[in-house]
């Protein structure tokens, strides 16, 4: 391939935002498209676990998870709004256009999973880099054992994947409030409610959330007897090239980037990952 006909990795895309769904406080999907159907087939390639880069006009640009699973329809991320970047997001409207580049980064070894029950733990908004996984396991539901569920903020989706065969959803809230009738209480109390069973013998367990349920669900998964290789999350870092190149992501020898940002438990401890 010569430089002319060499794909710039660096180059975003334009792409058109659809429609946007609120879905918590300072959370919203955004359903986007990429102007070029060419665009779109290329990028419909990725794995669960994979990210993005999300350009905003006048704003500047940041990386964000695919929550789709590479099966299904339509192409969304889901984004709080932090900072000048993610305000810029939410402030567009269907048609409006922005831009994306990727997908980057390792995604989960699904295929690694044949045969494993599958443990997803999520607090806050840990559970989009997720989703992608979940939706991924049901749409190949015999090739894995068992699916457990624990908490999460996509409220519908729960409901829905719930009905699926051998797929169990637990939720929780962290403070009692109207109109809620289920468990109070941190999501790692859930592995001990009455009628709650998790495998550890052939289980994945994947954990995203905030730092501090990171390190309490790692503790409760290590008592119950998880390995550090039994146990997968993503890692957040600061990133501007995506690809490998700038080294803005690095934590010791890894790249979150390329190497990451799903890392095996025991790799974060060996990267010396404070989380
Ligand atoms: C691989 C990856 C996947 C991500 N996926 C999602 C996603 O699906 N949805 C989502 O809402 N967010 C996601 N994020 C986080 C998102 O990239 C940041 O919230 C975003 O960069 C903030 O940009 P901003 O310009 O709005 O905020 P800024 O103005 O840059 O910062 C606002 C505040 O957020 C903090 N901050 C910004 N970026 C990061 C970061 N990467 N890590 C920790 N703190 C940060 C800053 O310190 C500051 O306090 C992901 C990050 C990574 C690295
Ligand atoms: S963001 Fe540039 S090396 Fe990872």
């Amino acid at each position: 391939m010569n430089a002319s006909t060499t794909p710039n990795v660096y180059l975003p895309k334009i792409a058109v935002l659809d429609r946007v769904v609120d879905d918590i406080a300072e959370v919203k999907s955004f359903y986007w498209h990429f102007e070029d159907p060419e665009d779109q087939k290329a990028f419909r390639r990725f794995r669960p676990g994979q990210f993005a880069q999300i350009s905003l006009f006048g704003a500047g640009e940041f990386p964000a998870s695919l929550p789709p699973s590479p099966g299904e329809a339509e192409t969304f991320f889901t984004i709080r709004r932090v900072g000048r970047c993610t305000a810029a997001l939410h402030e567009l409207k269907p048609k409006d256009k922005f831009a994306v580049r990727g997908p980057y980064g390792n995604g989960f070894p699904m295929e690694d999973y044949v045969g494993k029950n599958l443990v997803f733990v999520a607090g806050g908004i840990g559970l989009i880099p997720l989703r992608s996984c979940i939706r991924y396991a049901l749409e190949h539901r015999s090739r894995y054992r068992r699916i457990q569920i624990f908490y999460g903020m996509y409220l519908s989706n729960l409901r829905e994947w719930e009905k699926s065969d051998g797929v169990e959803c637990h939720l929780t809230v962290d403070r009692s409030a109207e109109g809620w009738a289920g468990p109070v209480g941190v999501v790692g109390s859930l592995f001990t409610r009455p009628g709650v069973q998790v495998p550890v013998e052939d289980t994945i367990a994947f954990v995203c959330g905030p730092p501090v349920m990171f390190r309490f669900v790692i503790k409760d998964l290590r008592t119950m007897g998880f390995k550090e290789q039994q146990i997968v999350s993503t890692l957040e870092r600061y990133m501007k090239c995506g690809v490998g190149k700038c080294g803005h992501c690095c934590i010791g020898v890894a790249y979150v980037c390329v190497d990451g940002p799903v890392f095996t438990y025991e790799q974060i401890q060996k990267l010396g990952e404070d989380i």
